[in-house]
């Protein structure tokens, strides 16, 4: 396994690549503390292509002044050691200095804006900078691992959504595939963040997500057959869930909604009412954590 972390790493990389032309480079682009989902991904990657790189780096720049940057997990050899039995082929574990030369001030940098229309809702409303942060970064792990195919978590359906439209809009000659979402046997979306639920009552307070989403996917089921062709009112079915579901959660542990709502699973517009097509978007603070999901209104599980 290659570990690319000095700028002097870079051209070694190139040019085992170059030496191996027809080489299909698949992209895992991560911030460390992989977990059961990065590895399910990363396996899964393995099919896609002939040579896996998973990029390690905690981005500052998609972090807002009040978000957990500092506290952000990192387990650099844990993380190696997963990648080793994982058998990834090179991992890109670049430092602030490679990735930002002339240091994180904005007028120093050039900027990837991303466009409002897909930003200015959901994740975007609550995290100012979050997606141009993130625009930045993933162009840049583009132009330095060239990758055929790059893979992301449909878990962050905004990002992914973000990320088609980068490929797009700059012609990079990258295929993205979308992986689904790892859960555990709960419904609980796995994510590095599940570690600050620090107790029982919060962690079970998190479930919230996924049930409501279920929820709202089971009811549509029913009114699809009872009483078919009615338009539903996304807002009124979540409203409908979360009065099904919230009797059984805690009531120690407030949850606070950023936002539950749908877009249009291929455009990411926002909808008034469901369609086959609706993907559900869920955000809520738990104690000192804020977690996000989704899930396509009709679930091909
Ligand atoms: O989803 C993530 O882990 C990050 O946003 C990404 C895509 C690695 C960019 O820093």
């Amino acid at each position: 396994m290659l570990i690319v972390e000095h700028p002097g790493h870079r051209p070694l990389y190139h040019h085992i690549v170059d030496e191996l032309p027809g080489t299909r480079v698949v992209l895992v682009p991560t911030m460390g503390n992989l977990h059961t989902g990065h590895l399910t991904l990363i396996r899964n990657a393995k099919a896609l292509g002939d040579m896996v790189v998973v990029s390690i780096f905690v981005n500052p720049t998609q972090f807002g002044p009040t978000e957990d940057f500092d506290r952000y997990p990192r387990t650099r050899e844990a993380d190696l050691v997963l990648c080793r039995e994982a058998d990834v082929d090179v991992v890109w574990l670049p430092s602030v200095a490679m990735m930002y030369p002339e240091g994180l001030e904005p007028d120093q940098q050039f900027a990837v804006i991303p466009p409002r229309a897909l930003t200015q809702d959901w994740c975007g409303a609550h995290r100012p900078g979050h997606f141009a942060g993130v625009g930045l970064i993933v162009a840049k792990l583009f132009q330095q691992i060239r990758p055929h195919v790059a893979v992301f978590g449909e878990k962050d359906a905004q990002q992914l959504a973000l990320i088609r439209r980068l490929v797009r809009d700059f012609d990079f000659p990258i295929e993205i595939v979308a992986h689904p979402t790892v859960r555990e046997a709960d419904g609980l979306a796995l994510s590095s963040r599940n570690q600050y639920l620090v107790s029982a009552e919060e962690r079970q307070a998190a479930l919230a997500l996924s049930q409501v989403m279920t929820t709202v996917q089971r009811l549509y089921a029913i009114l699809q057959t009872t009483r078919p062709g009615q338009a539903v009112a996304v807002e009124w079915a979540f409203e409908q869930a979360m009065a099904r579901c919230s009797p059984s959660w805690p009531c120690t542990v407030p949850i606070a909604w950023d936002y539950q709502g749908a877009v249009d699973n291929t455009s990411f517009e926002r909808q008034t009412y469901l369609s086959p097509g609706s993907r559900l978007l869920v955000a809520a603070r738990i104690g000192s954590v804020r977690l996000i999901d989704t899930m396509a209104l009709i679930s091909d599980a």
